[in-house]
């Protein structure tokens, strides 16, 4: 029988030099085909906000939403290793709210860690949730709930004092006991650099080959959101296009009544003439 990842077994990968693979999953269906592909990590990110639920960007996403959404990948993929990202303003206020919002992701939707965005101004926050027993993943770079406090979606890192900072955080954030870090958006020299410097796994999404693993939002992988491509996304499908033409042939079908045909009904040796005669 299949059993589920650990948060030992993650770090473990990392010191057996095994790459982590982690992709986003929002609902059942979709994470029952990733964990089935073998994906390591299910990570039920707040890009929830913009890829499923129409906003411009995560900062609407609410604790209610990722519950939501979190709990049906669980359902979806009972055996997977599963990471709630907690939302903008469910753990900024307090440590205490922290770790409250925290407990809510592994007691009411299944999740197996959290991730939280932020460098040394939320490790006491990342200390307590762990000591409170709840597994954190940190994610420092590009951290897309202050990229406006950032000038916007950019490359972080670039220059000399930046990256001391970024390998400053990375480190920090293992000392305050994350079991991982996602680098987003950094050059790979960079992220290259901090994943020597730790003992702890990073999860590279625009950070290079360097990273001890990658991850993706699964809809940019499949090529299904159409809105905005980031240039370190590799498509390997493009769904878009696909859906489109099946849903077309669908509708031309429909107005032709050429669908469903016979194999697609139901037919009983009634005669409905001679009833509605009656
Ligand atoms: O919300 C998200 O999907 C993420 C990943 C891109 C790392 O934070």
């Amino acid at each position: 029988m299949e059993t589920r990842k650990t948060v030992k077994e993650i770090r473990t990968m990392k010191s057996r030099g095994e790459k982590l693979t982690v992709l986003t999953a929002y609902d059942a269906s979709m994470a029952k085909l990733l964990h089935e592909c073998g994906v390591d990590v299910l990570l039920v990110g707040d890009s929830l906000g913009m890829v499923m639920l129409g906003y411009d960007s995560t900062v609407p996403v609410t604790m209610a939403e990722m519950l939501h959404h979190c709990s049906a990948v669980r359902r979806g993929a009972p055996e997977a290793f599963v990471v709630g990202d907690m939302p903008f303003g469910s753990y900024q206020a307090s440590a205490y709210d922290a770790v409250q919002n925290g407990f809510r992701f592994l007691k009411e939707a299944g999740a197996d860690a959290v991730k939280l965005e932020g460098g040394v101004e939320v490790c006491a926050t990342v200390s307590a949730l762990v000591r409170a027993g709840v597994p954190v993943m940190g994610h420092i770079g590009l951290t897309p709930q202050t990229a406006s406090q950032m000038g916007g979606y950019k490359l972080q890192g670039k220059d000399d004092g930046s990256a001391r900072r970024l390998i400053q955080e990375a480190r920090a954030l293992e000392e305050a006991g994350a079991f991982a870090i996602v680098l987003e958006c950094i050059p790979a020299q960079l992220a290259e650099v901090i994943s020597e410097s730790l003992t702890i796994a990073t999860i590279g999404i625009g950070a290079g080959a360097g990273c001890d693993g990658q991850v993706l939002v699964s809809h940019d992988l499949l090529g299904m959101y159409e809105k905005f491509t980031p240039r370190f996304v590799k498509q390997y499908a493009q769904l878009a296009p696909q859906i489109k033409k099946a849903v077309a042939e669908y509708v031309r079908e429909v107005r032709q009544s050429s669908f469903p045909n016979e194999s697609q009904s139901f037919s009983v040796d009634i005669d409905y003439l001679s009833i509605l005669e009656e």
